[in-house]
């Protein structure tokens, strides 16, 4: 299987496969390596992105890969065609893979049936991000070496979060202890059998404390009062973050809302790890790219 639609179906072994490709192509001095030289891929975002449209095209060039970048805004999904139509019709084109970021869950399944090349999840809904989760083991395991045994605390929006699902079906696969801390109303309930929901103070008793924007722009109704009565309840303030022992880590998965979900102070000090998952996202996505697209 070359496409990569979540880690749920994957097994330990294929993602440890895909961790240590990532830990090679960091390694590499060259900055392209043009093992897919005369491969097209085309980057379809029906979401907005910074860090995953981007650093998957760097990842694309450094493997020389001719790069299409696909803005929906901008084609003629803005004059109603189909995001189904739109992957068809890059494919009747000649692209050999395509990375695809959209909302309505369920459909990725349904493209990935219908057309014959690979594709990549690059976030759909909040079902699945698994390029975002194998950056994070892949920093984790950077971290600590082994991911057996970690406890990793997942705080915030989890209801509306694909990188905390994509997160606990990975880790829960390495023998980490995953837990959950979210307000009542961003809790997701078809989770609630798979990791336990915690207190705040018990949550920041954890190896990895991994804090969740605040998806304002998935919600529904109001979910909180404000930003400030979040960031007392649920926010990793400076005073809280003075509790973590000190070989705690701190991570996000970006964009942030400073000083709602995560003070300012936090998101620079030396516990966080923050830009290092930017920068881990390259030689993740260049094993991503690779397994999808080798002759
Ligand atoms: N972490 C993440 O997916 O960021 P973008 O939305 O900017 O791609």
């Amino acid at each position: 299987e070359r496409s990569l639609l979540g880690l749920k179906p994957l097994s330990r072994s294929e993602i440890s496969s895909l961790l240590d490709r990532a830990a090679y192509w960091e390694s590499e001095p060259h900055k392209v390596i043009p093992i897919l030289e005369s491969r097209f891929v085309a980057n379809m975002f029906f979401e907005n992105s910074t860090r995953t449209r981007f650093s998957f095209e760097m990842a694309e060039k450094r493997l020389g890969a001719q790069v299409l970048n696909f803005a929906a805004a901008a084609s003629s999904v803005a004059k109603g065609e189909s995001i189904m139509d739109t992957v068809r019709t890059l494919e009747a084109m000649g692209i050999d893979a395509g990375v695809i970021r959209l909302k309505p869950i369920g459909l990725l399944p349904e493209i990935a049936e219908a057309v014959s090349i690979p594709l990549i999840n690059a976030g759909d809904g909040n079902n699945e991000h698994p390029t975002q989760a194998l950056l994070d083991l892949y920093t984790m395991k950077k971290q600590f070496g082994d991911l057996k045994g970690l406890r990793v605390s997942i705080i915030g929006d989890v209801a509306h979060s694909r990188v905390a699902r994509s997160n606990l079906w990975a880790l829960q696969k390495f023998g980490a202890e995953v837990q959950f801390c979210a307000p009542p109303s961003m809790r997701a309930p078809e989770l609630a059998d798979s990791a336990p929901y915690v207190s705040m103070e018990e949550a920041l008793v954890a190896d990895v404390v991994m804090i969740l924007r605040v998806q304002l722009e998935r919600h529904t109704g109001d979910l909180f009062k404000s930003p400030e009565e979040y960031r007392i309840h649920y926010g990793l303030t400076e005073d809280r973050a003075s509790t973590l022992a000190k070989h705690t880590i701190i991570m996000h998965p970006a964009p942030i809302n400073r000083n709602v979900e995560i003070d300012d102070a936090v998101v620079e000090s030396g516990q966080s790890r923050i830009f290092n998952q930017m920068s881990n996202g390259v030689p993740i996505r260049m094993a991503v790219m690779e397994r999808a697209m080798k002759l």
